[in-house]
């Protein structure tokens, strides 16, 4: 069945980089604990979710050899635009000359999966070429005095250009899934600050990556010991480990990137998809597991062939 495949991807991080050092001299926590507990060293702060999406969007289309004209549709996921109206998209249309239509998606956390499956659609409906952005400002809807979030959280975005391919497309399998009663758990309402009950997410954080994940391999007529590399949402290194060895997934065939980025929300995804790109984890015929979950809840996944 023709498909969609990834031609180019690219990120942008604010330069302003801020240690859990740094952190402790305001609040009441230290680089130990952090570190012991979440895995994350330091994270990127600074910029606006639109600027980040239009640096990481310009990467990733030099790399496939584009330019805005020639992109037909732009997906952007993200839990941190820029106003409530309009649409973030619409800045980074603008800002990229994208010819197209371009819309926001927010499924917190889980936005670039849930983003990168529409986009899949999109070409199986005469879609060309989509570009596929997660971007997030977290540190905008932060209470810096609030060590519960505050130590957690970056700034940052990816990615991805999206090819419509007479061949075979790259999704072999996907799975999205949302639990509104569970809504409560992590929120920010209008004006306020991010609140989360990290206690609670992490049950839940583990078990939807692993049902989620089995699910979209199944539909895929793979298991977890086909996966080469499974990319996880970055929210945790003890939520990535628990559910890698779960799925039994050797540390070898794992992305963490979050001692350097904290919890990008939806750009943790293509942050980390694109470190392993650019370190040659992925080859063409690579079987890649995308995996998140978020608030919502929302949890999603998606099982590529690499290259088609
Ligand atoms: O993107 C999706 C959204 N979010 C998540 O996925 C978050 C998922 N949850 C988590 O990552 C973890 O639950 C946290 C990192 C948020 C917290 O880790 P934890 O192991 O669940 O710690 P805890 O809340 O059970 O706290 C343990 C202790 C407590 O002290 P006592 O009661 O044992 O004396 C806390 O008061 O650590 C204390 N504590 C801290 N100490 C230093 C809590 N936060 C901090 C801190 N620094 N920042």
């Amino acid at each position: 069945m023709p498909g969609a495949i990834v031609t180019g991807w690219g990120i942008a991080v604010p330069d302003k980089v801020v240690t859990n050092e740094d952190l402790s001299l305001t609040l009441d926590t230290s680089d130990a604990w952090i570190t012991e507990r979440t895995g994350i060293k330091e994270r990127h702060i600074g910029g606006t979710t639109s600027g980040l999406a239009i640096e990481a969007g310009e990467h990733a289309l030099k790399r496939a050899g584009l330019t805005g004209s020639d992109i037909d549709l732009l997906v952007l996921a993200t839990t941190t635009p820029d106003a409530i109206v309009p649409g973030t998209s619409a800045t980074v249309q603008a800002g990229l000359g994208v010819a197209g239509g371009a819309f926001d998606v927010n499924a917190a956390c889980s936005g670039f999966v849930y983003a990168l499956v529409v986009a899949h659609g999109m070409a199986l409906v005469g879609a060309q070429k989509i570009l596929v952005v997660g971007s997030e400002t977290l540190s905008r809807i932060t209470d810096w005095d609030d060590r519960s979030v505050a130590i957690l959280v970056g700034d940052g975005a990816g990615a991805v250009v999206l090819e419509a391919t007479e061949g075979p497309g790259e999704l072999l399998g996907w799975h999205l899934g949302a639990d509104g009663e569970l809504r409560d758990l992590l929120k920010c309402d209008h004006g306020g600050h991010l609140y989360m009950n990290g206690k609670e997410i992490f049950r839940h954080a583990v078990r939807a990556v692993i049902d989620s994940s089995l699910i979209a391999l199944e539909r895929a007529g793979l298991t977890p010991d086909d996966v080469d590399l499974f990319v996880p949402h970055q929210a945790n290194a003890r939520i990535i480990t628990a559910a890698a060895q779960r799925l039994g997934i050797a540390e070898d065939r794992y992305v963490v990137t979050i001692d350097r980025y904290g919890n990008t929300s939806s750009a943790s995804i293509p942050l980390a998809l694109v470190d392993a790109l650019e370190t040659d984890r992925i080859k063409p015929g690579s079987i890649v597991l995308l995996s998140g979950f978020g608030g919502g809840m929302t949890w999603a996944s998606a099982v590529l062939r690499w290259g088609g």
